[in-house]
């Protein structure tokens, strides 16, 4: 399973960068309102950051208005994948821009019909925003399995990048149905790498190591 940071902040991506766990990066304008920069110019940065897709959303919800903003995002680095919201004109945009060979990623999906479609009209990538269902009590991680089935059952080249991951053991869950992608806050990357036992047992090392003769 590819890992993806889902951040616009750049200390954080450069963090997670360098540890070299990182295969992409989403952002959504939320992310980048947070990190207080123009868009187009964050995004620019991130790429020089990382090397692998970079979702960057667009904003309009009309179709002319998706394509415009989708073109100019796909031209400001190859490795921009445009992020489409998943609504009507989204998958026409989809559409046109899958022929154009711009790379998409179809956000918002909370349903197997959705992410059916998106993949049809030629998403790249397909985002089921599982913490948003468990936080109003359904299962998330049906909604990936149900992609992943239904992709896998028809050959669809559409890959499923689980979003809205909470914790580690969403990223777990999602290996084993077999998520091509993850995107993770950079919060959960760090979880992912923490345990009590390896604590002790450097300190344990650490302590003992300052015993052994020098001579
Ligand atoms: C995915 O691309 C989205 O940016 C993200 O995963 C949404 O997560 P949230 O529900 O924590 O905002």
């Amino acid at each position: 399973m590819k890992i993806f940071i889902d951040s616009a902040d750049l200390e954080e991506i450069a963090d997670a960068a360098a540890m070299g766990v990182l295969d992409g990066v989403t952002t959504n304008p939320s992310l980048v309102a947070k990190a207080g920069r123009p868009l187009r110019e964050l995004i620019v940065e991130i790429c020089e950051l990382v090397d692998g897709p970079i979702s960057a959303e667009v904003h309009a919800t009309d179709l002319e208005g998706i394509l415009r903003e989708g073109r100019e995002l796909a031209a400001l680095h190859p490795n921009v994948v445009v992020k489409v919201p998943l609504i009507a004109e989204g998958l026409k945009a989809v559409r046109t821009l899958s022929a154009e060979g711009i790379r998409t990623n179809v956000t918002l999906c909370f349903s197997a019909t959705q992410g059916l479609l998106a993949a049809k009209a030629g998403a790249t990538y397909i985002s089921p925003f599982l913490g948003r269902i468990d936080d109003i009590s359904g299962d998330g991680m049906s909604l990936v399995e149900q992609l992943v089935t239904i992709y896998r059952n028809y050959d669809i080249d559409t890959q499923v990048l689980a979003a809205s991951i909470r914790h580690p053991v969403h990223v777990v869950e999602a290996a084993m149905i077999g998520a091509d992608v993850a995107t993770l806050p950079h919060k959960v990357i760090l979880q992912l790498l923490q345990h009590p036992l390896t604590d002790i047992g450097l300190e344990r090392f650490l302590a003992d190591a300052k015993k052994i003769p020098s001579k």
